[in-house]
């Protein structure tokens, strides 16, 4: 018997409580979530997960195809990450980075810096991707303004998403999400995505490509000397619906803005840890930015972890005597959380131990010609994206026509899945598949399948 088999045998399970679904409509406030139709509705409400599966309440297995949000990359309760939790909580759960310093802390950031694009030196951090987006943006602002030079403008490209805070929701601005605050928030300059460009414009990839790097390099030309940095979702834009763009395209993109000595900010915290097939997406451009966010796959995606990664140059123009107060004036109660980095530092050495990139090849063979062969052609599937474990599926009316809004199309599907076994979230009409990266070849069958079946009873 496995670690995981035993501590699932040796934990008595809560069993289906009525109390719970009346108090989560009591109590509870969901994330990204309207809560009128929530309230109508009766919650799935999780008690424990196992490799690629959860289980609900009533002992119900579903696959999770999301990795509960993109960050479970080894699965659940995976007995290595949990003994290495175990074995941290019984020496200290929590000591701060202010002021002193802590063990997991020290091993997670010198095992990322071995692990990260060269160039990348040091580590910050906080507990929310969006938390490392902010730090990121504020560490490029001071660091310009430490340089004598005041450089407050960002780039983005069109339909990134970057997180909830203030500034990450400034350089991930939606419509949709934020409008009510959009006088609050500072302007970020957009560049098109090569990915709307081609669609709207009924233009080739590469065409596409080259008219968004025009704009940036029109942009950069006009603004270059006031802009702090260009922030890019590596490979796969995440919450826009599983947007991808070419490794060609993010290389041109950093060749152009580093060009103008304007910093680059990879945010990975979606795709880092694999998810697009190696450790981090920047490395199949063969790009090293300035600065790195993580998060999400970070702890495993056990805890909420994250991290800023920046170079020596940027660490060093924040050095100085300490009245002269330059040091950067950020941080969180529970930046570099000990049990955080222990299950950081486990899940780093999973990647070795059990091979995960290898082992993850052929099953990203399967998954992708599944995708295209089976799914794509189908009448209500209008697009199959993505890259690694990483897959958007955008279904229609027909192969052109979006659904109206309030069919809930994806929801639809979501709730339809749910009755194979499958738990997925979809961004509107948009299936995301993003299971964990070591699932096995058997059950990344079954997800397909369940996948496959429910779209076509759903909408046909
Ligand atoms: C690319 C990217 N950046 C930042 C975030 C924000 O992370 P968090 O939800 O942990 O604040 C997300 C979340 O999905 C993301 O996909």
């Amino acid at each position: 018997m496995n670690l995981t088999e035993q501590l699932i045998k040796a934990k008595t399970f809560l069993h289906s409580d009525p109390s719970l679904l009346q108090w989560d409509k009591e109590y509870l406030w969901h994330p990204f979530t309207q809560m009128e139709e929530w309230l109508q509705e009766e919650p799935l409400v999780i008690e424990r997960g196992d490799g690629a599966f959860l289980y609900d309440i009533e002992g119900k297995r579903y696959i999770d195809a999301v990795s509960s949000i993109w960050c479970a990359v080894h699965g659940h309760n995976h007995p290595y990450i949990v003994s290495s939790m175990i074995d941290q909580i019984s020496k200290i759960s929590h000591s701060t980075l202010l002021g002193l310093s802590s063990v997991p802390a020290i091993r997670l950031a010198e095992k990322l810096i071995a692990a990260a694009p060269k160039g990348l030196k040091k580590v910050f951090f906080s507990d929310s991707g969006a938390g490392a987006v902010e730090v990121a943006l504020k560490m490029a602002v001071q660091y310009w303004h430490l340089r004598g030079e005041k450089r407050t403008r960002f780039l983005r490209v069109q339909g990134s998403y970057h997180g909830d805070t203030f500034g990450s929701m400034s350089v991930g601005y939606s419509d949709a999400f934020h409008k009510p605050f959009q006088e609050m928030l500072f302007e970020a300059d957009t560049i098109p995505s090569p990915y709307y460009l081609k669609k709207t414009k009924k233009i080739t990839e590469e065409e596409a490509e080259k008219e968004s790097l025009l704009k940036a390099e029109e942009f950069l030309e006009e603004h270059g000397s006031q802009t702090a940095a260009c922030i890019v979702e590596p490979l796969i834009q995440g919450a826009a619906g599983i947007i991808p763009h070419s490794s060609r395209y993010l290389k041109s993109l950093y060749d152009r803005v580093k060009s103008y000595s304007v910093l680059f900010i990879g945010d990975e915290v979606a795709v880092g840890f694999g998810r697009t097939g190696t450790l981090f997406a920047v490395e199949q451009a063969g790009i090293s930015p300035d600065l790195l966010c993580l998060g999400k796959g970070l702890s495993g995606g056990y805890l909420p972890l994250s991290a800023t990664l920046a170079t020596e140059e940027i660490f060093e123009a924040f050095l100085a005597p300490f009245e002269e107060f330059k040091q950067f004036f950020h941080g969180h109660t529970f930046s570099g959380n000990s049990l955080a980095c222990a299950a950081g530092i486990a899940s780093l050495e999973i990647f070795k131990k059990e091979n995960t990139l290898k082992r993850l090849e052929p099953k990203l063979d399967l998954f992708w010609s599944f995708l295209k062969e089976k799914i794509e052609p189908l009448e209500n599937v209008m697009e199959v994206r993505g890259k690694g474990f990483f897959a958007g599926i955008e279904v229609g009316k027909n192969k052109r026509e979006n659904f109206p809004v309030e069919f809930r199309a994806g929801k639809k599907i979501m709730m339809k899945a749910r009755s194979y076994g499958i738990i997925f979230r979809p961004l509107l009409d948009t299936i995301v598949l993003a299971p964990p990266l070591n699932i096995q070849e058997g059950i990344l069958k079954e997800l397909l399948n369940g996948i496959l079946n429910s779209i076509q009873e759903e909408l046909r």
